[in-house]
């Protein structure tokens, strides 16, 4: 029985996995500490994970119908994420794995994110896996459990950072990337403005451009004013759902952009797979999942609690680097 702990970021999460399935995957999001500030405020974050992990590892027990001495690995995000987070997580599963005098393994949050499709589904490998959340975006060759290639990753904003800033931008709550999505429902995915799809002949992905590009749009059709770094009064929600629309029109097919090229490198993948946050996105899904079935692959992606930062992923990469004896010692530390 493996006991996972997740705090990375902004969500305090414990789950409870038993080889087969997943008992509990108790997810407490800090969406409503932070949502005044658009965005996460790392010292909010770790005092808010101080104050729940208690419970929230309390209820992952309970819920999974098990106590602390039946597990037998405990497994920890450890890197990479912030600091002060990552410390409450990680003090709290040593604290407990050193005093039960049990098993402690560390958990790399983007190996959580690539092998989360894998706790509903059977996933071939080889497989291209497309991670995009707030924090990373990257595409990586995954040819086994805990051997995968990074084929590409983002130089600057991650994807789910674009969506957050951008939706910032035109004055939709935080978090922005379910926002975009709704808005750009409103006048059914459409392209309006073809905003750059940036770095198309390399591997690497980059989403700061995006923002200076509409930013500077906006501020041609005189929709923004760079005095008072607020939208003008011409700048109606018609216009707000236009920019969401292209936005979403835009990432979409770089993510398509990318996947196209990883393939011609690697022609003998069985399947694509979508992770991280953004995978929430039922436009993007449903995009990936076309163009799988178009080149005869296999698309797979969590539901959207598994895509999401959770324990329930972490607690899976547990399970399976118990299985390779990869086993920490109580020196464990974290890496930012
Ligand atoms: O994986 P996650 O919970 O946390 C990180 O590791 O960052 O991802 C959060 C990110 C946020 O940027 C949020 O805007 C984005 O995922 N997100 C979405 C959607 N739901 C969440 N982006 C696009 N469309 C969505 N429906
Ligand atoms: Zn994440």
């Amino acid at each position: 029985m493996i006991f996972a702990t997740e705090t990375s970021c902004d969500e305090t999460s414990c789950a409870v996995y038993d080889g087969k399935k997943l008992r509990s995957n108790v997810i407490f999001s800090q969406i409503e500490v932070h949502k005044s500030f658009g965005g996460v405020i790392p010292e909010l974050a770790s005092r808010s994970h101080l104050n729940k992990i208690n419970i929230v590892a309390q209820q992952a027990l309970d819920q999974a119908g098990v106590s602390l001495a039946d597990i037998q690995v405990f497994g920890v995000t450890h890197k990479p994420g912030l600091p002060g987070s990552l410390l409450i997580g990680l003090c709290f599963t040593k604290a407990l794995a050193w005093s039960l005098n049990k098993s402690i393994i560390g958990v790399n949050h983007l190996e959580g994110h690539i092998f989360s499709p894998f706790i509903e589904h059977k996933v071939p490998f080889p497989h291209l896996c497309l991670t995009a959340s707030g924090g990373h975006t990257s595409l990586y060759l995954v040819e086994g459990f805990g051997d995968m290639k990074l084929i590409g990753k983002t130089i600057d904003d991650a994807a789910g950072e674009a969506f957050d800033k951008i939706a910032k931008l035109l004055g939709f709550p935080y978090p922005g990337g379910p926002q975009i999505e709704k808005h750009a429902a409103e006048l059914k995915f459409q392209d309006f403005y073809f905003y750059p799809r940036s770095m198309q002949d390399a591997d690497d992905f980059s989403f700061s451009g995006l923002k200076t590009a509409i930013l500077y749009d906006l501020v041609d059709r005189k929709l923004y004013d760079m005095t008072t770094k607020q939208l003008t009064k011409a700048c109606t929600l018609e216009e707000k759902n236009k920019v969401a629309s292209s936005l979403l029109v835009c990432i979409k097919d770089i993510f398509l952009q990318k996947i196209r090229r990883a393939l011609k490198k690697y022609p003998h993948c069985k399947a694509i797979t979508f992770v991280g946050g953004v995978a929430c996105n039922v436009y993007i899904r449903s995009a990936l999942k076309n163009f799988a079935q178009e080149h005869g692959l296999l698309f797979f992606t969590p539901s959207p609690l598994l895509c999401t930062d959770n324990a329930g992923m972490i607690a899976f990469v547990t399970y399976f680097k118990s299985k390779q004896g990869a086993f920490a010692d109580y020196y464990l530390d974290i890496h930012t």
